[in-house]
């Protein structure tokens, strides 16, 4: 029997990037190492929790108590999410494409001296559709990275996402973002910012996970109040 503040709650944590494959060798894909989600699970594994833990190609080892299922493009990831459900908590420490390649052609294609057109198609936002749908989880929680204006960004993705929490962190300087090890996180909801770290992301998780807690326990005590 576990025992941990979270004890009781299934968390759904989507981790690292995807790859958008464009041809038989050649993908799209971006630098997110996938620390910090893994860093998550992790963290609330160890508090307790039911975890489930939705993985992009990552070179990272499962952490102990907490189900996997690996996935490779933002299309797979869309579906494991929504096959993980019903859950209390989603945290979308994902990187997900933004854009995928319209076509995958069969073969690798012969280069020619002139520039190559590619045409890319919006995925599915992950987040933003689990923020509206009928089986929402309690707690909604995304990520952001930003290279500037991170709080203004930020803001306005959770207020667009209809999410509860996001952690927006800045891309581009030595000690944060994708493949460092430390983070330094703004935390935006409803009640206003607060600021984590520098820190190393295994810490950074717990910090955030107190967050996600307490954001909890606010719907809880509103939900009552509400009747
Ligand atoms: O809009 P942007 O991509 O910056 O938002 C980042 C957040 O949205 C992350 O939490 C990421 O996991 C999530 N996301 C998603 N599905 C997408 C794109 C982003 O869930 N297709």
């Amino acid at each position: 029997m576990s025992t941990g503040d979270l004890c009781g709650l299934r968390i759904v944590v989507s981790a690292g990037t995807t790859y958008e494959d464009m041809v038989p060798v050649h993908f799209l894909g971006n630098r997110s190492s996938g620390h910090m989600g893994f860093a998550m699970a992790t963290a609330a594994a160890a508090r307790g929790a039911e975890v489930m833990l939705i993985a992009g190609p990552v070179q990272l080892a499962t952490p102990e108590g907490v189900m996997r299922t690996d996935v490779r493009s933002a299309a797979q990831m869309h579906a494991a999410v929504f096959a993980a459900l019903p859950c209390d908590i989603y945290i979308g420490a994902a990187a997900v494409a933004d854009y995928t390649p319209a076509q995958v052609s069969a073969s690798k294609s012969k280069k020619s001296d002139g520039p190559l057109t590619l045409t890319f198609v919006r995925t599915r936002d992950i987040l933003a559709e689990l923020a509206v749908d009928p089986r929402r989880p309690r707690l909604v929680v995304g990520f952001a990275a930003e290279t500037d204006d991170v709080e203004a960004y930020a803001r306005d993705k959770l207020v667009r996402k209809k999410l509860d929490l996001i952690a927006a962190n800045r891309v581009g300087v030595p000690g944060s973002g994708f493949e460092s090890e430390d983070n330094a996180l703004l935390l935006i909801d409803a009640t206003g910012t607060r600021a984590l770290g520098p820190a190393p992301k295994t810490q950074l998780a717990h910090s955030l996970l107190d967050e996600v807690a307490a954001g909890l326990k606010r719907k809880f005590l509103d939900a009552d109040r509400h009747g």
